[in-house]
């Protein structure tokens, strides 16, 4: 890869640096005014996605520059790269393939030049097999019993895709069975997940990426003593209960899981990444192979604009853009994620990982320190919720907090007027942040002068909109391949490496030092600084 220069350095990044300078008080109010189309010419479309970004602080000449910057930052050989599966994450010497997960079966995309996609299809079709035989019974527990619960062991990628995904589908699942998820190395977890399953009709997804994480691991060794305990402690059933996701076949066999019941993936995708991988396993029994399928659809839908739209129409690209202008020219530290659809509930927890584990960066590729600002923090929760706690600091705070609105045309099970007043509401919301309301109009409404500052709203608090029919499997696949892919954008531009993530290790290896000291029989000699070593002596005390 040759070496770029310094993105403070080009020509864009000056040129918005200044334009910034320019038109950073600029009021939406007045582009508003100055151009009664701007509602209609800031959208872009694609995989069913419908995007007003006419909202943001931006004018014609922003977005011209924004996308002079992508240009100059080499993001087209950057998408390109990517989809052709060169080893772009180069701390880890691996390609990023999370879009051959979702290639047609007649692709052809190259690994170190073998072509992946007929694996890909393999461990789909296996899937679908064994999902087909749990769902109609035909695959019994050690005791003959059917199958009813399932419950997903996971953390991280390998818990957030997965929970993320049932909740966002539950309308489409199999309402017969039970689905729940554990991923905290807290007992309370697994102990809360399990206390009403009978475990002759449970069956357990072990899902780790590398089957070495501290927390799938222990919740993995009880759930194996949990489901023999409730057996009648016959090792054989485990056969029959367990079933692993992974990349690591060795480690599986290890624990005892018959490798004929692993369900595989591969380097080439990031943990954060493979929610339409293996690791799906639960989302494919919960809704179907077909549901599956279509929600991998929905993925490659808009992987296909992505890789083929233009980029000043390209949604990926523009909300890419529009983060890093106001992360880097802006300054603003967060991002809110407000979908306005409570199957999305954990939509904003899904997002923090993708977004936060690929762009909390502070070197570039070539491992120098960045002198600008990378990924902005994620955050939010469902609307209308929000606006009766958190909404007033975005409203009325000190702080620029841009926000992504997402809602749907259809409710999936109308329910009265409520929709209505659903839309009603996320309009309203962005209208009020974008416009405001002066003290010329507060005090015309009749409020005494002293409280007219508490009641003006500033507005020019910019907000996307992202809009599509319902909440089906293949928008979801949609929406969570935009957000991927503007993730991508941000990092591409960034010049990091948004697939790794060393940032995870140290806290790791240290909590491995920490747990001996925490359970050995005898005092333990402890070199940590003095507030840990501290600590671990006052709960040694406290729990003898
Ligand atoms: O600790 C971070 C992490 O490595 C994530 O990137 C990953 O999704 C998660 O842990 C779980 O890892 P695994 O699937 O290997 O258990």
């Amino acid at each position: 890869m040759s070496e770029l220069p310094p993105l403070t350095t080009t020509t864009a990044w000056r040129a918005l640096g200044d334009h910034y300078t320019r038109m950073h008080e600029t009021h939406l109010r007045d582009l508003f005014a100055r151009d009664a189309q701007r509602g209609t010419r800031f959208t872009a479309e694609g995989a069913g996605l419908y995007l007003d970004y006419s909202k943001n602080r931006v004018t014609d000449e922003t977005i011209t520059l924004l996308l002079k910057l992508a240009e100059e930052a080499g993001l087209r050989g950057k998408v390109d790269a990517m989809f052709r599966g060169d080893k772009i994450n180069i701390t880890e010497n691996r390609a990023v393939l999370h879009t051959a997960l979702r290639a047609p079966r007649n692709a052809v995309i190259k690994v170190d030049g073998e072509n992946v996609v007929p694996q890909v299809h393999a461990v789909l079709d296996k899937m679908a097999a064994f999902c087909q035989r749990v769902r109609t019974g035909e695959w019994k527990g050690h005791s003959g019993k059917r199958i009813r619960n399932v419950v997903n062991i996971g953390i991280g990628g390998s818990d957030l895709g997965p929970v993320m995904a049932y909740e966002a589908l539950r309308h489409y699942t199999m309402r017969e069975m039970t689905f729940r998820f554990v991923s905290n190395v807290d007992g309370i977890d697994f102990v809360e997940a399990t206390h009403d399953l009978d475990p002759h009709e449970t069956l357990f997804i072990i899902s780790s990426k590398t089957f070495t994480t501290l927390e799938t691991m222990t919740n993995a060794q009880s759930a194996r003593d949990w489901l023999l305990q409730g057996l009648g402690g016959d090792s054989k059933a485990v056969a029959k209960h367990f079933v692993a996701v992974s990349t690591n076949a060795k480690k599986v066999a290890e624990f005892g899981i018959d490798t004929a019941n692993m369900f595989e993936f591969w380097d080439w995708v990031g943990g954060r990444y493979s929610m339409d991988s293996a690791i799906g396993l639960s989302t494919m029994l919960a809704v179907g192979p077909d549901g599956f399928r279509e929600m991998l659809s929905g993925f490659h839908q808009m992987d296909e604009h992505f890789r083929t739209a233009p980029f000043a129409k390209n949604l990926p690209v523009l909300m890419g853009l529009l983060a890093l202008w106001y992360a880097d020219f802006f300054k603003a530290e967060t991002i809110a994620v407000l979908p306005y659809e409570q199957y999305l509930k954990r939509f904003p927890a899904y997002l923090q990982q993708l977004t936060m584990e690929s762009n909390g960066k502070h070197v570039t590729l070539s491992g120098k320190q960045v002198d600008y600002a990378t990924g902005a923090i994620f955050w939010g929760e469902p609307g209308t919720n929000g606006q009766h706690s958190f909404y007033q600091l975005i409203h009325q705070g000190t702080r620029l907090i841009p926000c992504d609105f997402i809602a749907f045309s259809h409710a999936l099970t109308p329910l009265g007027r409520h929709h209505d007043m659903l839309i009603a509401n996320v309009l309203a919301q962005a209208e009020a942040l974008a416009f405001g309301k002066t003290a010329d109009e507060v005090r015309k409404e009749g409020t005494p002068d002293w409280l007219v500052p508490h009641r003006v709203f500033q507005g020019n608090r910019p907000s996307n909109m992202i809009f599509a029919d319902r909440l089906t499997p293949a928008i979801l696949g949609a929406l969570v391949a935009l957000y991927e892919h503007s993730v991508f954008v941000q990092g591409a531009i960034w010049n990091i490496d948004s697939f790794d993530q060393w940032g995870v290790e140290l806290g790791k290896a240290l909590a491995q030092k920490i747990i001996p000291e925490l359970e050995a029989p005898a005092e333990p000699v402890l070199s940590h600084d003095s507030s840990t070593s501290n600590l671990i002596r006052r709960y040694r005390a406290a729990r003898k």
